[in-house]
């Protein structure tokens, strides 16, 4: 963070200052766990559930927090007292985005593929300048002001995903860390529970794009109507991606090799390049044509966009992260999350990387679907089988619909089986699994993670397993 007096803070969030001095400064990094304060640091002390922060206010101070942001006094220990210390810890990181004129906020949402972009978009913008963007998904009010916390003098670039539950969600995490440019990239399904309808998500999502100021820039995926759509709620200029013609930045002539990985044209109205990725996926063209756009705008040179996004590697965990094991399997670890959009594009990476092998997926439930999860659920076993994969796992009874999804397509040559649990399924691997194989493990979280973990436990001899 930049350094601010006490004062400064206590005005920032509308704080009262106890037992401390308005004069003195923080300089280290704001912290809600007191195991990471840091001489300097402010610790923020929030009343959970399970864990009261104030209990923890004297070991913040004893590790060089010069104060602590809470809702109630701590005898001895010098507080900032606010009613509710999450809102200000937004409000501070307002303040702190406020007073650096030289940082461009780029905010990004859309139902799939945030994470993975940020990371994109913030290995290009480092080339530029020193960049800030958050580890894995810490899109939410909590995870937002706390990245936007670690901008400094010295930060150019600012990536935030925006994740959306609801109307006004993003419009709020708009008001902490105002973009100049905001990028949307698709309006799938997910939490569609909770929205009720693919409309809503757009209108949610779509928040992002009107936060922007005249001179901003939205980014819009030209080949997702919903998103193109949204060039009608802002005041900011538009560039659009994709592979529709009307893109100005656009992909041409796509093609993959054998593990999966594109290679296209990028055309831009510059000119056009070569680009090889070094990423699984054909939904990385997407993903990289937005990365591409925001650079393009920052002002890097075609040719440097080019090498820059062969460049791009992963670096949030358990997305589309591909792995050899050395008895010669080969999986895809995609466990991260699922909803019927990144099941489609994993599906399909299955096929690309297993195409001539034998493919097999292991797949979970998908949350958070509301109404639409029986037809989620069924289209992607439906998928599964058209797309030819060999074996399908699929673990749970709530994920049950996609084994009777694949199981519907009549000249199917696969087979399916429906397993109780995670165990059940590392099991039939566990017989099964021959050298050449492909194995795609994929579903909404946490448990779908134990697959993906016991495969690799067994690649590596260092971790106790043998090979399978
Ligand atoms: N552009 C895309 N379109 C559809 N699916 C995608 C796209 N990019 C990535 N995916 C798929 O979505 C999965 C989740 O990606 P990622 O974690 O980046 O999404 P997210 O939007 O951040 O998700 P969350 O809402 O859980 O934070 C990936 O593992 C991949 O299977
Ligand atoms: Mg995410």
């Amino acid at each position: 963070m930049i350094a601010l007096s006490l004062a400064e803070i206590a005005s920032a969030v509308d704080g009262r200052l106890v037992a401390a001095d308005p004069a003195v400064q923080v300089t280290g990094s704001v912290e809600f766990d007191s195991r990471k304060v840091t001489p300097g640091g402010l610790f923020v002390a929030f009343d959970g559930e399970k864990v009261d922060g104030h209990d923890f206010a004297d070991s913040a101070v004893q590790a060089g927090a010069v104060a602590v942001l809470g809702s109630r006094e701590v005898s001895g220990v010098p507080m900032i007292i606010v009613a509710d210390p999450l809102a200000a810890m937004a409000r501070l990181a307002r303040a702190v985005v406020d007073r650096l004129p030289e940082l461009t906020v780029i905010g990004l949402t859309g139902s799939s593929g945030k994470t993975t972009t940020k990371d994109l978009i913030a290995q290009l913008t480092a080339r530029l300048g020193e960049t800030v963007a958050p580890p894995g998904s810490f899109n939410n009010e909590l995870g937002h002001p706390y990245t936007a916390l670690q901008a400094g003098p010295s930060t150019r670039y600012l990536v935030l995903e925006k994740g959306a539950r609801g109307i006004g969600h993003v419009r709020y995490l708009c008001e902490v860390a105002p973009p100049r440019i905001s990028v949307v990239l698709n309006v799938g399904v997910s939490h569609i529970g909770e929205f009720g309808s693919q409309e809503n998500i757009a209108l949610a999502k779509g928040e992002l794009v009107e936060a922007l100021p005249a001179e901003g820039l939205a980014v819009l995926n030209a080949d997702d109507p919903l998103v193109d759509a949204m060039a009608e709620r802002t005041a900011a200029r538009v560039v659009r991606y994709g592979e529709a013609a009307h893109a100005e930045v656009r992909a041409a002539e796509v093609t993959l090799d054998e593990r999966g990985r594109a290679a296209y044209t990028l055309v831009t109205p510059e000119g056009s390049a070569s680009v090889r990725l070094g990423l699984t996926g054909r939904h990385q063209v997407w993903n990289t044509l937005a990365a591409a756009a925001v650079a393009r705008e920052l002002g890097m040179p075609l040719a440097e966009i080019a090498v820059g996004l062969g460049a791009l590697g992963l670096v949030s965990t358990r997305r589309m992260d591909v792995f050899e094991r050395p008895d010669g399997v080969t999986v895809i670890d995609d466990s991260y999350n699922a909803n019927p959009a990144s099941m489609a594009v994993a599906l399909r990476a299955l096929a690309g990387v297993g195409a001539g092998r034998r493919t097999l997926a292991v797949l979970g439930y998908m949350a958070e679907l509301g109404e639409y999860e029986e037809q989620g659920h069924t289209e992607v076993g439906r998928l599964a089988a058209e797309l030819g994969v060999d074996r399908l796992l699929v673990v749970g009874d709530t994920a049950a619909p996609i084994h009777r999804g694949a199981t519907s397509v009549g000249d199917w040559g696969g087979e399916s089986v429906l397993l109780t649990d995670q165990a059940a399924a590392v099991e039939v691997l566990r017989s099964e699994l021959r050298p050449g194989d492909v194995v795609l493990v994929k579903g909404s979280r946490y448990r779908t993670w134990e697959v993906a973990d016991a495969l690799r436990a067994e690649a590596d001899p260092a971790t106790g397993g043998g090979a399978a």
